[in-house]
């Protein structure tokens, strides 16, 4: 269905003869950025969400966390946020006596625990990080005085943190959560409590001001950052208030469909819902994040080691930040029993759209989209600081699986230089995993073991011709060039 959008743009500019199109789009760079940019960018939009239980496992067992953190630092220039939180958080007491991150029985390696303490070295382990850090504490266990305990060493000892959240995902607590005493839980009864936590937490840690991240819902629905933003201003809780998150999941494990996830206008439609959240936030000067992200819900589904779940990674960072989310945090699950991770004994396929979102925003100011947002077919401008193009991003979202290959020529107008380079974020198909056919970035691949660049990196050169130059991006594939 998407792929007769696009053959019905190129056939309004295109048209030749019956029938006939040359598969050809063309876009023009705005010397400057447009009226329809995003606004000023963040130096780190790429994140990356922990599971609350997981997380000391990740930094202390898994070679590779620190090594591919330190690959988006190098893209990014900056290096990327982290969130620590989850489903978990809410399962999670503060003990001040316990010796280890954190302590918990599971029956399976595969599971996350129905409980679990953590003591003082979590939060040395957090503080340890040398990027930004959110840390998710529990509201559903509505134990206040042990939330505030853990608020506290959290505030003394991690001298990055951004923010703290007070509950996850606070639209699936039920009746039976010792927070609701017994009853029905709704968006109005949260937004109270929500407040009221912050003042508590507020006034346990001194009376701090732009501490939490308040809202953490999941997804749209009566629990919406428009829905508290108005109980945080009536009771003068703005103050406590850094930023505003939803969590955003796009599939479901059990009804999956990668050709939708990674389609450009489904990406566009999917992100726009969630203007009127960002607006909310910015209308009270909060920052907007997507505090927990990824491709579906339940750990991921088979789509989400894919290739084209990492082009899904590398649209939807585009999308979003040009809405006005300040960050996205891309959560990471249960080690072992998680499709859509980043990274375990190897870099997975969507790394390798994240890493090159990285790259694509890399000391950028503004962003626009040239394309219309209504075919399979993306083009972004990026600017850098002196409101100058620095990149263009193409995307050909088309979805490929095996077979003959299409692709799009793309004439690009508008470039000051007299030759520019390109790299090529591309892979066997879609649907390739790591390890089951060649996923490259520039040509080269992250190391099994160390997440290094390996092979030999391959730059195109093009040349400009009277300010223009076409590129071809095969379906499946995106192609990141430095103007
Ligand atoms: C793209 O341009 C090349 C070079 O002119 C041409 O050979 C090729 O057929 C074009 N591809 C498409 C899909 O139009
Ligand atoms: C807290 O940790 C200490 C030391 O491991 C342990 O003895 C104690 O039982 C723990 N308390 C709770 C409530 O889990
Ligand atoms: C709540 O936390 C406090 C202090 O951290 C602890 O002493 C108490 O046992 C907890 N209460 C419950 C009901 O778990
Ligand atoms: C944001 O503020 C504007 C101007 O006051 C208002 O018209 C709009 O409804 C607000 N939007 C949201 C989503 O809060
Ligand atoms: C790297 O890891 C992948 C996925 O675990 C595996 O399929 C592949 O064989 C490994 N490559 C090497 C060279 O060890």
């Amino acid at each position: 269905m998407a792929s007769t959008k696009l053959h019905t743009s190129i056939l309004s500019a295109f048209l030749l003869g019956a029938g006939s199109v040359v598969n050809g789009l063309s876009f023009t760079i705005p010397s400057s950025a447009p009226a329809s940019a995003s606004g000023e960018l963040d130096a780190a939009p790429v994140g990356v969400s922990f599971e609350f239980f997981a997380f000391p496992e990740y930094f202390e067992q898994l070679p590779l966390t620190n090594s591919c953190l330190g690959r988006l630092q190098d893209a990014m220039g900056t290096n990327p946020p982290i969130r620590i939180g989850g489903t978990t958080q809410d399962r999670a007491t503060y003990n001040a006596s316990l010796a280890s991150a954190v302590s918990y029985s599971v029956d399976s390696p595969d599971d996350a625990p129905e409980t679990l303490t953590f003591g003082d070295p979590y939060m040395e382990l957090a503080a340890s990080y040398e990027g930004t850090v959110t840390l998710g504490l529990n509201r559903r266990l509505d134990n206040i005085s042990n939330t505030i305990a853990a608020a506290k060493v959290a505030k003394s000892k991690i001298a990055n943190l951004y923010a703290i959240e007070l509950g996850n995902e606070p639209n699936f607590f039920t009746s039976s959560d010792p927070i609701a005493e017994g009853q029905t839980w709704t968006a109005t009864l949260d937004a109270e409590s929500q407040v009221s936590w912050q003042a508590s937490v507020s006034s346990g840690l001194g009376g701090e001001t732009e501490f939490t991240q308040a809202g953490v819902f999941f997804g749209l629905g009566s629990f919406e950052v428009t829905n508290l933003a108005p109980k945080e201003e009536d009771t003068d809780s703005t103050q406590y208030v850094r930023s505003f998150c939803h969590h955003y999941y796009p599939q479901s494990a059990s009804t999956a469909d990668l050709d939708e996830l990674m389609s450009h206008e489904e990406i566009v439609e999917g992100v726009a819902e969630y203007q009127d959240q960002v607006t909310a936030a910015q209308n009270l000067s909060k920052d907007f994040v997507f505090g927990e992200t990824n491709s579906a819900t339940g750990g991921g589904g088979g789509i989400s080691p894919t290739f084209g779940a990492g082009l899904w990674i590398l649209d939807y960072v585009m999308q979003a930040t040009i809405l006005g989310v300040k960050q996205l945090f891309f959560h990471q699950g249960t080690i072992g029993n998680c499709p859509y991770c980043w990274w375990d004994e190897a870099a997975n396929a969507p790394f390798y759209g994240a890493y090159t979102a990285a790259l694509a925003l890399s000391g950028a100011s503004k962003i626009a989209q040239l394309d219309a947002g209504d075919s399979r077919f993306a083009a972004y401008a990026i600017y850098d600081s002196n409101d100058e193009p620095a990149r263009v991003l193409l995307y050909n979202s088309e979805y490929y699986t095996s077979g003959t290959r299409s692709s799009v020529n793309v004439t690009l107008s508008g470039i000051s230089a007299l030759t520019v380079t390109a790299l090529r974020l591309t892979g066997a198909a879609a649907t390739t995993i790591v390890g089951d056919g060649a996923i490259t970035v520039a040509g080269q691949t992250f190391a099994n073991g160390t997440c290094a660049l390996e092979g030999t990196k391959d730059t195109e050169t093009t040349e400009i011709t009277a300010g223009q130059a076409t590129f071809t991006v095969q379906a499946s594939e995106a192609l990141l060039i430095y103007v």
